[in-house]
């Protein structure tokens, strides 16, 4: 039984007060319920990251950061290594978002040094994957995944790849409106799934926790978590609300499969 996880972005979004807001404006929501069915992150930008962990301590709503550089420390000016993101009260950290292979130059080698850098740290990476428009129109959306995934992992083993959280996002539905249909997201999941059989074994495959994140919202989650391979969801827009986010975690954990 893998248990979901809904983790939400937060992108370069909220100053630290509205973060502080935000945050705790969901823990009174999510305390109300029991969700303990389903596994919640909140990823802010790096500055409201230590604020934020205050407001969730001793409750189970995890933190996150949203990139991470490989070293420990050094003269990389501008970067945040993992030690800091561990001091600053992260335990998970996202790597290799769309955004960062299509604005900031990040590839398959860079997301592979970074999970290796946040697994050395105790940090769980959720490592994303997706295809934009034109690779979908032409027909590349499986091998556009599996050079995402064979890139990201390559040399890495089993048990690294059991510490991580897959986060599959078709570019083309990322903050545009388009969700894949759950079938869509199923279809892709299950891929990646069969894969992982093929690059590791069938026990660690099915262990894997796969999220689908690209336009989700309360009126769509439901569907798409009910599907067998989809195990939760990293949510951009709608995790900047109170209301949508914590809708999202209601009916994410409602869904029984
Ligand atoms: P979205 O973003 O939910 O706004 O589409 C998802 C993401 O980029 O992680």
């Amino acid at each position: 039984m893998r248990k979901s996880i809904i983790a939400g972005n937060w992108k370069m979004y909220k100053t630290i007060n509205e973060a502080i807001d935000l945050a705790n404006g969901l823990k009174r929501e999510l305390f109300k319920l029991n969700f303990s069915s389903v596994d919640v992150v909140l990823c802010p930008g790096y500055c409201a990251l230590s604020e934020v962990a205050e407001v969730l301590n001793e409750t189970d709503i995890g933190l996150g950061a949203q990139d991470v550089y490989w070293q420990d420390e050094g003269a990389f000016t501008g970067e945040v290594s993992p030690v800091m993101l561990k001091d600053a009260g992260c335990q998970y950290v996202i790597i290799g978002h769309s955004e960062r292979r299509q604005f900031f130059g990040e590839t398959n080698q860079t997301v592979n040094k970074k999970i290796r850098a946040s697994l050395k740290h105790g940090l769980t990476p959720i490592v994303c994957v997706g295809e934009n428009l034109q690779e979908r129109e032409a027909g590349q959306t499986f091998n556009l995944i599996k050079n995402h995934l064979q890139g990201s992992f390559e040399g890495l083993g089993a048990e690294a790849l059991l510490k991580t959280v897959i986060a599959y996002e078709p570019v083309w539905a990322i903050g545009t409106g388009k969700t894949a249909t759950p079938d869509e997201a199923q279809e892709v999941h299950q891929y990646i799934r069969q894969l992982l059989k093929e690059m590791y074994d069938e026990e660690t495959a099915g262990q894997i926790r796969i999220q689908y994140g690209g336009s989700v919202k309360p009126e769509n989650i439901a569907e798409l978590i009910g599907k067998p391979d989809v195990d939760g969801a990293l949510v951009g827009g709608a995790s900047l609300k109170v209301d949508s986010f914590s809708a999202i975690v209601i009916k994410a954990s409602e869904v029984v499969k």
